[in-house]
């Protein structure tokens, strides 16, 4: 009796291990349709207007696919770089694996974007502190509870492309993109030359 209690708890042991192991072997296998276009290492590719996923927060990767999949994220006419991520996130809308895989993704070393941009310093702190740090952390690293991603290693075509689909409604403005719309409203309130100054501070914080 206690024999057999003892062979089936190793037993569950094992399932448990060969389960953890399956699903880390999966998320890579998984990634692997992502590699294309935003890089073996999550790196992002400006000229094909993928951002970095790298380090990023898994659930705000997960939100993110899962907008994509239900067309709450890229399905306005005009959203024609969201466009091209539907279909890959219609393909892995199980919870799972999606979980896995965002996992995979949120451990992947973070990426600093390479940018010419050039601002000053001491204004795009000012405005960063005053209108975006307190939703995104003040180094613009994220925060968990406000639900805001990390912005450091996004490049800045594509930063700037979602400042201005916010401003838009292109992004934000669906019924149930509740986080988005928040960030609409905020992307409403900014000036292209303190975006500018904005963009060249986050880019100072590195990683
Ligand atoms: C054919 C190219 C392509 C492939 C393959 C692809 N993506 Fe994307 N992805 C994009 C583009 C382009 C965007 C930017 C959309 C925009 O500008 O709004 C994007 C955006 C994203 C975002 C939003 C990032 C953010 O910061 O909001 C996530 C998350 C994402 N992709 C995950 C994935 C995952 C996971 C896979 C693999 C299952 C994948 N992508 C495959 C092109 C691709
Ligand atoms: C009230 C809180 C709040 C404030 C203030 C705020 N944001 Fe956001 N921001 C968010 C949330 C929440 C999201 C995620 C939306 C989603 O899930 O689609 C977001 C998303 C973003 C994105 C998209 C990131 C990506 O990977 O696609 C950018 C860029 C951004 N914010 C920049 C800014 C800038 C710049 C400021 C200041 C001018 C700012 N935000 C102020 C809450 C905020």
């Amino acid at each position: 009796m206690r024999i057999g209690h003892w062979i089936i708890r190793a037993l569950c042991y094992v399932a448990v291990i060969a389960h953890t192991y399956v699903h880390a072997n999966d998320a890579q296998q998984l990634y692997q349709s992502c590699v294309a276009c935003h890089g073996e290492q999550g790196q992002g590719n400006t000229a094909l207007n993928a951002p970095a996923l790298a380090g990023q927060y898994d659930w705000y990767l997960q939100r993110q696919l899962q907008y994509f999949a239900t067309g709450i994220r890229g399905s306005q006419a005009e959203d024609t770089h969201g466009k091209i991520m539907v279909p890959f996130a219609k393909s892995i809308t199980d919870e799972k694996q999606q979980q896995a895989l965002v996992t995979y993704i949120s451990e992947l070393e973070p990426v600093t974007a390479e940018t010419d941009i050039k601002g000053d310093l001491k204004n795009g702190s000012r405005y960063y502190h005053g209108k975006c740090g307190a939703c995104h952390g003040g180094q613009a690293q994220g925060n968990t509870s406000f639900n805001a991603p990390k912005l450091t290693g996004l490049d800045p075509q594509y930063f700037l492309r979602q400042m201005n689909h916010f401003q838009l409604g292109i992004r934000g403005q669906h019924q149930d993109d509740k986080w988005g719309r928040q960030m609409a409203m905020m992307s409403k309130t900014i000036s292209d030359k303190e975006l500018k100054d904005i963009l060249f501070f986050i880019s100072e914080q590195g990683e």
